[in-house]
């Protein structure tokens, strides 16, 4: 069954909610804080080894009520069933969203078309684990002989982007194996890959849930062309692996049918990590681990299902981003790891939230009247506040933002850890707080400073504080907790779907992108140029000269 469609302005809640923000809009954290002994308490939620502290954010018991509301007459609990029971949920390309069965338990039913699709979900799963087995123990080898020590994955977005980011994440618990992720049609990106690896000890696995992308094929083409300058076309069954639902053209491509993973077309690209799209990061950090990833995520699936929503992570989450979206005007969120690991995360979640919910057509086909997506960016901590918490503290826009911590450092550096944390906390706590003209002004007299000096500096010194954020501190980064964090994301995009009443499982606007390219190919290509607006005319004409 389809979602059901409710424009979010027209129900009560939404009006609510607009005259809330009109009278609390002023409100200061500060105060909210010394009005309340128990806020922090009311306003976190300790799940598993996760701690989310959501009290730095300018909302009340008033605010969550409402919000709540909105959820209950968007119908967001029967859509979260409907997502989990395989409902063709993605209504335009007609299929289920279902990377929630990539981690279901082996006793689930997940119907697809009347099919339980667990079994082969498992069947999938011990295929990936024989096989990453074998090339990590140095069983499978290459054409000479030799064990295999690096490996490359050809893929782009959802076929690179979390591969890429879960292997840096776990790079603590990597074996010996070296995974390399080829993405740009950029030749010089492929050349440089080329550059540092053997052909006699280099496995590629070739991820592409269609196999017809460009980048991936002419990355897969020019990788396949140098591999065989150096070995047979027989050898090609020893090192080239691929995962895709288009089984016919990965054996055009000449891949061996024993090196080929299935997907199936009810799995999002941006979510597939889940399913052998995530191949190169069993590679990397062993089968064990990567199945400790899917458990954590389908912990989090369970919590997200069966919680209710006021105890909800994703739900409160996605919620506070909408009360910021939609109330406050914020166009934009940072999420900041303080973790070194986690620096390809942010561009992880560009991909899953801005490819998911960068929509402005309801799911009527009514472009809507309000504002939907949020822009995510972000770069882990410390590094970021050497770069552009500036802009957080003392700009003029209002970035509501995640920090991400774990408790426990992996190499034990106690003193390191310290001092990361130290900022992690210091950053939340100094960006509600702010500082005072009061507090400017003793400062500066206590390092002598006074009259009309002291005047002139002031104004520059003075932060606003009241900036929101939310802390998500975990005991420690392991492929668990990993899981489950980036499970926790996938759902709050999920929840903001629902309540902006948008499609958020296609994306056409990528797919525009695909085919333009294509047609400016051919001018590049020919002798002639087809017909253009006059500034792309220009352009292709010095670029051909
Ligand atoms: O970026 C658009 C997209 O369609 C993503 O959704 C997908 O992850 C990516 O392209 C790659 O597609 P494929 O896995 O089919 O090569």
């Amino acid at each position: 069954m389809a979602l059901a469609s409710t424009d979010p302005t027209t129900t009560a809640a939404w009006k609510k909610l607009q005259q809330h923000h009109k009278d609390t809009k002023e409100q200061q954290l500060k105060e909210l804080f010394a009005s309340d002994p128990k806020r922090t308490h009311n306003l976190s939620l300790k799940w598993n080894n996760f701690l989310v502290d959501f009290s730095k954010n300018r909302i009340t018991d008033e605010t969550l009520n409402l919000l709540m509301r909105l959820a209950d007459e968007v119908q967001l609990k029967a859509a979260i069933q409907k997502y989990f029971d395989g409902d063709t949920i993605n209504e335009t390309e007609g299929r289920a969203v279902l990377h929630t069965a990539l981690r279901a338990q082996p006793t689930d039913t997940i119907l697809v078309d009347g099919k339980n699709v667990v079994p082969e979900v498992y069947k999938v799963r011990a295929h990936m684990k024989t096989f990453s087995e074998s090339v990590i123990s140095g069983e499978r080898r290459g054409f000479t002989g030799k064990p295999f020590t690096d490996v490359v994955n050809i893929g782009i977005g959802g076929s690179d982007l979390g591969p890429a980011m879960v292997a840096e994440a776990l790079k603590f618990y990597k074996n010996h194996l070296r995974v390399h992720f080829v993405s740009n049609v950029d030749g010089d990106h492929v050349r440089e890959v080329l550059r540092e690896l053997n052909p006699e000890t280099t496995l590629f696995v070739v991820v592409s849930k269609t196999f017809t992308t460009q980048e991936t094929l002419s990355n897969a083409t020019t990788i396949k062309k140098w591999f065989l300058r150096h070995a047979a076309q027989k050898d090609i069954a020893m090192h080239f692996a691929a995962v895709s639902t288009n089984t016919e053209k990965i054996a055009e491509f000449g891949i061996a049918q024993e090196n080929v993973f299935p997907m199936w077309d009810w799995v999002g690209g941006r979510f597939s990590l889940w399913s052998a799209v995530g191949l190169s990061i069993a590679l990397a950090v062993g089968y064990d681990h990567f199945e400790s990833l899917l458990e954590g995520a389908n912990e989090m699936d369970r919590h997200f299902k069966t919680t209710a929503f006021d105890e909800n992570i994703p739900v409160v989450l996605a919620l506070l981003s909408v009360w910021y979206n939609n109330f406050y005007g914020a166009e934009t969120e940072a999420i900041i790891p303080y973790s070194q690991y986690l620096s390809r995360f942010s561009a992880y979640l560009q991909q899953g939230i801005m490819e998911s919910n960068g929509k402005s057509v309801d799911r009527k086909g009514k472009r809507v009247d309000y504002q939907t997506g949020t822009i995510i960016w972000g770069e882990p901590g410390t590094n970021s506040q050497h770069a552009f918490f500036q802009l957080i503290h003392q700009g003029t826009k209002l970035i509501p933002t995640d920090f991400i911590g774990f408790k426990q450092s992996l190499y034990g550096e106690t003193d390191h850890h310290q001092k990361l944390m130290a900022n992690f906390f210091a950053q939340t706590e100094a960006l509600m707080n702010g500082k005072t003209e009061d507090e400017v002004r003793s400062e500066l007299q206590a390092k002598n400073m006074s009259g009309n000096e002291l005047q002139k500096l002031l104004p520059f010194k003075v932060f606003e504080g009241n900036k929101p954020t939310n802390t998500i501190l975990i005991e420690k980064l392991t492929p668990r907790s990993l899981g489950a964090l980036i499970a926790l994301y996938e759902h709050k995009i999920f929840v903001q779907g629902v309540v902006w009443n948008i499609f958020s499982y296609d994306q056409w606007g990528v797919e525009l992108g695909k085919q333009l390219a294509g047609t400016i190919l051919k001018d590049i290509q020919g002798s002639e140029i087809s017909d253009h607006d006059a500034s792309t005319m220009q352009l292709l004409q010095s670029f051909k000269k």
